[in-house]
């Protein structure tokens, strides 16, 4: 079986992150998003992956290159200009002759594929839509079922009033050659506004099937903390990499951690982290490799990529530092803030209610302090 992996988008909810890696590249406790998606389709008997590409696709390519036994057969397909997701599958239809499944690059779940491949065939089905339900539906596009589970409407970003179902559309589809020969080539075309609607219009075959699965898209800071809470929560598979220093703490090859500091689990450190004594580390949180958190610092539930280092006082807590950020002493990060690549902070400053900092900044002393 292959799949399309659709990993062209800007991803610009998760800026400054994505200023200098494509969202399915960010890490996810350590290990690029991406690796995460490619391991749930391994599970399933997906052999042949292709990665649709058009944002820093280059970053794709250097990191597989890297990895010598992938266990998938994996091809990089990068566009000119973003042709949209199914604009994307269709610019790649030549290698699809045969039944073949379509993923979002920025969810993270673990849906069952072979009950939905068992599903699609069951219905003779020319697309099946894995769907997932979410409480608040109006942000996205609502799937309704007829009773014997075809499609009966797209409904984009509803309001209260029209709310009929919690039913949204997961980005997982198994997709006939068929229904893709009905996409326009080499223009921007979308599957949630254009061919699944076009196939409703023509009375073609197309299902969805509630997963009742874990689902989440990692699209903007808040759900990509989420993601590595609930990893680290144990609410999905996950196989920490590392040794366990004591129950649900795992640290890298080389991580130092000072019999002083206070370390409260669920936490992951990648390798050559150094926390000093009298520093202290509350779960759910991530450290990349490389960080560093000196005596009297404190990290609370927020995710540092790698090569961060914190001075004595400062506190970060819920929000995410991209790589190598540099904090002084008592600066204080909190509530969601998100601080791009290479910043450097200086000491006193205050940043807080999901501030978002772009990378190569540098902030002098008691510069912010809202
Ligand atoms: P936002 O800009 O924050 O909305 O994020 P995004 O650019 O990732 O868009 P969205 O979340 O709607 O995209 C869903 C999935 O489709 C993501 O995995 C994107 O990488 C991918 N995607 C979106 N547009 C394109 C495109 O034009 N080409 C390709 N190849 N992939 C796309």
């Amino acid at each position: 079986m292959k799949a399309v992996i659709l990993v062209g988008g800007q991803g610009m909810r998760l800026r400054p992150l994505t200023c200098t890696l494509p969202k399915p590249m960010l890490p996810l406790i350590n290990r690029p998003f991406i690796e995460h998606v490619l391991a749930h389709l391994k599970r399933h008997g997906i052999d042949e992956v292709i990665l649709s590409a058009g944002y820093l696709p280059a970053t794709f390519d250097d990191y597989f290159k890297e990895i010598d036994d992938l266990g998938l057969k994996l091809e990089l397909v990068a566009e000119d200009t973003p042709l949209g997701t199914c604009g994307a599958v269709k610019n790649v239809a030549d290698r699809l002759d045969d039944t073949f499944m379509v993923f979002n690059g920025d969810i993270l779940t673990d849906i069952n594929l072979s009950h939905l491949l068992e599903y699609h065939r069951q219905k003779g089905a020319m697309a099946t839509i894995a769907l997932t339900s979410v409480d608040d539906p109006t942000s996205y596009g609502l799937v309704p079922l007829k009773g014997d589970g075809q499609v009966e409407a797209f409904i984009e970003k509803p309001n209260w009033d029209d709310v009929t179902t919690d039913l949204i559309n997961a980005g997982t589809y198994i997709l006939e050659p068929e229904a893709l020969a009905l996409a326009p080539a080499g223009e921007n075309y979308s599957f949630e506004r254009g061919l699944f609607p076009l196939m409703l219009d023509r009375g073609l075959p197309v299902y969805g099937w509630p997963a009742g699965s874990y689902w989440l898209d990692i699209g903007s800071p808040e759900k990509y903390m989420r993601a590595h809470h609930d990893l680290l929560d144990g609410k999905i598979l996950f196989d920490f990499a590392g040794s366990e220093l004591k129950p649900r703490v795992w640290v890298g090859e080389g991580t130092v951690v000072d019999p002083g500091a206070m370390v409260y689990g669920p936490v992951v450190m990648g390798k050559n982290c150094v926390v000093e004594a009298d520093a202290v580390v509350v779960g759910p949180t991530s450290l990349g490799d490389d960080c560093v958190i000196s005596a009297g610092a404190r990290v609370e539930g927020s995710v540092l990529l790698n090569g961060c280092r914190l001075a004595g006082s400062a506190v970060i807590k819920n929000s995410i530092l991209g790589r190598r950020v540099s904090i002084g002493r008592k600066v204080h990060v909190d509530d969601v803030s998100v601080l791009g690549d290479n910043l450097a902070v200086g000491e006193d400053n205050l940043l807080r209610h999901g501030i978002k900092i772009w990378p190569d900044t540098k902030i002098g002393p008691g510069t912010i302090t809202f």
